[in-house]
């Protein structure tokens, strides 16, 4: 990484990693008391408070990946260990989806690496995506059937036993609040329900390592609050590591244990989000403002009308 402006923060910090960890593990009220709390939403609690490990569950090695001429992915380097939600921000065209469909290994990387749980996600996809959960940042759901049937086109393709489908299926309605809309068709499901229903697909196998690219894009911030409780549900269980992008930074302060700034394909920072506040310079900074003494305010200059359109056109529908 010699050369590029990354500033891994926890590194930087004097004292080791684990105290980071058991700094986030104790939980952090300020970020809690900032974030969603004060929009008069229930408490999400056990956001950070969940123990986590320490080994390390993703690791990615100067990840880059160029659609012709465009760099998207810029030689990206960090660690995610187990247990944590890491966040992924930047302004639109940062590169997040782009890193996120190479971890998924839905598309190949034009250079560097990453292992997750051991595995190279070049060499060995088959086995990374048994430890896999991906909810894309576009609708995945199909409008024109219930939830239930959602739900049970995934479990076949997972190849589910009956049996097994339909246990599974009655837990996840149950677990995401779905049980009395599972026979609704899911068009006529709220934008919240939808992404919960989304995440239920992708909690089908009970993933180690969970992806969400923008879960709650477009969601109110009662919906956003409620699909974070469910999640945490989740994680109260067993320890699911999560990688989620978004554009609510009240949000990556609130959930995520550490925070990894994109701009144009790099990594401009990354720290727990209490270091990456200080950084910005001013007392009482927010992420916010971290995001954007990172970034430079910017947005994307190049003409994104594609990225822009499909965004508006999955926040108009789960609106
Ligand atoms: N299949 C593709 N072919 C060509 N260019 C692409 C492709 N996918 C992404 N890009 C470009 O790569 C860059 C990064 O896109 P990406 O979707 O990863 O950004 P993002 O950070 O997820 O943005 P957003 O916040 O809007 O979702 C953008 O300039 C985008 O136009
Ligand atoms: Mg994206």
């Amino acid at each position: 990484m010699a050369g590029k402006k990354t500033k891994h923060l926890t590194k930087i910090r004097s004292g080791s990693n684990m105290e980071v960890l058991s700094l986030q593990a104790e939980g952090q009220a300020p970020g809690v008391a900032q974030g969603l709390g004060n929009k008069g939403i229930k408490r999400i609690s056990g956001a950070r408070e969940i123990k986590m490990n320490l080994q390390n569950v993703v690791e990615v090695e100067e990840l880059t990946k160029v659609f012709g001429t465009k760099k998207a992915v810029d030689g990206v380097s960090f660690t995610i260990r187990e247990g944590e939600i890491f966040g992924l921000v930047g302004p639109n065209g940062a590169g997040k989806t782009t890193a996120v469909r190479m971890l998924t290994t839905l598309l190949p990387p034009s250079g560097g690496t990453a292992r997750i749980f051991g595995h190279d996600i070049r060499r060995e996809a088959a086995q990374v995506r048994k430890f896999l959960g991906y909810v894309p940042q576009a609708l995945s759901a199909d409008g024109d059937l219930t939830g239930f049937e959602n739900l049970l086109i995934f479990a076949k393709l997972l190849g589910m036993s009956r049996r097994e489908q339909k246990t599974r299926i009655a837990e996840i309605l149950e677990q995401m609040e779905l049980t009395e809309a599972a026979h609704k068709l899911v068009k006529y499901y709220s934008g919240g329900m939808v992404r919960r229903l989304e995440i239920g697909q992708a909690m089908l196998t009970r993933p180690r390592l969970l992806f969400l690219d923008e879960p709650t894009v477009g969601l109110d911030p009662v919906a956003r609050g409620r699909v974070w409780e469910l999640l945490n549900s989740f994680r109260s269980a067993y320890p699911l590591t999560v990688l989620m992008t978004t554009h609510y930074m009240e949000e990556a302060d609130l959930m995520c244990s550490r925070v990894a700034i994109m701009n144009h394909g790099r990594l401009a920072a990354l720290g727990n989000p209490a270091e990456l506040k200080a950084a910005a310079g001013n007392p009482g900074a927010t992420l916010e403002d971290a995001f954007r003494f990172y970034t430079g305010g910017a947005c994307e200059k190049e003409g994104d009308f594609r990225e822009l359109q499909r965004t508006r056109r999955l926040a108009r529908r789960l609106g």
